[in-house]
């Protein structure tokens, strides 16, 4: 992969699971150092090992809860001392919780989707920024989805909170204008993780018939962009981008094949 990002730190956010894990590891082995955090531990260790494995000449971890503002800046103090600087911040922790109806909604489904995908991400881009300005060329990659651009029934609030992390975007490209740093987002469309057993609180059955009779993007495919993104020269800012499997071509329009 890319030589542009050998020796280059790049943090992500949501590490341990799903796109993060995948991305510590396509980053690796692009040679880049990486600071990895979310909320269980074990799994960033060995999400680390294997980023190590892939060519990573470091692979750091820290805990990380984004909806706390404390331990955002504990952990931006601790990439403070171990790295001084950040070239590449990949804000994608985050994700759905239920799918009700506004009506039905709850007010701790929403607060976490808020709370995770919105307001993490400004906390982490707050904190983190001060450790990017002297250093031009680097690059903030938001993980938006295609929720951000297109609205389901049941998904009022994850579609809200993803628009407005596609905002928070627009918003820092014009904020950052003229610093050399670059800013983008990168949203994807049905992709197998954890993401649907975390919406359905732990149902298996319900998670799996997501991507019943249809092929979802992996979480390798989505780390590929994200890595792409993050290797572009310089002067080159992708500002969005929509990945979506062959089968989705629209948020309701999906081929499901029966089953054999
Ligand atoms: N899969 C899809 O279909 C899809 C499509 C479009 C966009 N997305 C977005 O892509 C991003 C990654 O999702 P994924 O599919 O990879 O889901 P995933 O497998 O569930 O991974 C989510 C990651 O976010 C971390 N996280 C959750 N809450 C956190 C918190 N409070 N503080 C720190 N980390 C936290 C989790 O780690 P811990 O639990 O260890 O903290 C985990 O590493 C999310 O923003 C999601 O909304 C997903």
């Amino acid at each position: 992969m890319s030589s542009s990002l050998a020796q280059k730190w790049v943090l992500i956010t949501g590490a341990s699971a799903g796109f993060g894990a995948a991305a510590a590891r396509a980053f690796g082995a692009a040679g880049a150092r990486l600071l990895l955090g979310a909320r269980r531990l074990e799994k960033l260790a060995a999400v680390a090992a294997q980023a190590r494995d892939a060519g990573a000449p470091q692979a750091l971890y820290h805990a990380l809860d984004v909806t706390q503002t404390a331990s955002v800046t504990a952990f931006a103090d601790w990439v403070r001392a171990l790295a001084g600087r950040v070239d590449v911040l990949v804000n994608n922790a985050g994700g759905a919780h239920g799918l009700d109806p506004v009506e039905q909604g709850r007010d701790s489904d929403w607060e976490t989707m808020f709370q995770t995908n919105v307001l993490g991400t400004l906390r982490m881009t707050r904190a983190i920024l001060p450790l990017m300005k002297p250093h031009p060329g680097g690059i903030i990659i938001n993980i938006g989805s295609i929720a951000g651009r297109e609205a389901y029934e049941g998904g009022a609030a994850y579609c809200a909170a993803k628009a407005g992390v596609l905002q928070i975007t627009r918003a820092l490209r014009l904020e950052l204008l003229g610093t050399g740093l670059r800013v983008a987002t990168v949203d994807p469309g049905l992709a197998e993780t954890e993401f649907s057993l975390v919406r359905f609180k732990g149902d298996r059955a319900r998670a799996a018939k997501v991507y019943q009779g249809m092929t979802p993007l992996t979480a390798e495919d989505v780390a590929e962009a994200i890595v792409w993104v993050a290797a572009r020269p310089p002067h080159v800012c992708v500002d969005e981008l929509l990945i979506k499997p062959t089968d989705q071509a629209a948020m309701h329009k999906i081929h499901r094949r029966p089953p054999a």
